[in-house]
């Protein structure tokens, strides 16, 4: 079986992550929403490349010394085996270099893997926001990780 490989975005991966995103969210991010993000210094995207295909994706927009984590997505062949887990912990060490003390994010509130996944990375609840989400409408939970 082929290693998973963690690594920053490239521009040739944009297609194959906006596909992903279209699998996984009621409003996705298109690919001119990851191609103008990747163009900008303060968003980071790292994804998982599992021999060439890439698995999984998720990213940062980095404000100071905090940044939001943003478009958590792995592919349903790929769940539980740990990567958006490796993906986080990427994206830690790149926000470590960047001076990023404060992590935060938002989650649909019946999304338990992943307010499970935050949660095992040390993600804590920090506030709700009622109703934020459309297409179902639900609460968003606020999390918090110092960094
Ligand atoms: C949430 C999501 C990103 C998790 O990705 P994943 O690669 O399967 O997660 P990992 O394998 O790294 O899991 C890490 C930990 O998260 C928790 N977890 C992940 N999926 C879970 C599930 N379905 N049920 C319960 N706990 C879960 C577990 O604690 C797991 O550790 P363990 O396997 O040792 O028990 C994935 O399910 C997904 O892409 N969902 C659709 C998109 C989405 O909801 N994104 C998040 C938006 S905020």
């Amino acid at each position: 079986m082929a290693d998973i490989v963690i690594r920053e975005m490239r521009e040739e991966d944009i297609r194959a992550v906006s596909l992903l995103e279209a699998e996984n969210f009621s409003h996705p991010w298109r690919y001119e929403d990851f191609l103008d993000a990747y163009t900008k210094p303060h968003y980071l995207y790292y994804v998982a490349d599992k021999d060439g295909e890439i698995v999984a994706v998720a990213g940062l927009i980095i404000s100071f010394d905090e940044a939001e984590v943003v478009n958590v997505s792995v592919s349903a062949r790929h769940r539980r085996e740990g990567i958006a887990g490796k993906l986080l912990t990427g994206l830690f060490e790149a926000g470590r270099e960047r001076g990023v003390k404060e992590y935060v994010l938002e989650v649909r509130s019946g999304n338990a893997a992943a307010k499970a996944l935050y949660e095992k990375a040390g993600f804590v609840k920090a506030g709700v926001s009622p109703g934020f989400y459309r297409d179902p409408k639900e609460d968003a939970f606020l999390y918090r990780l110092k960094g």
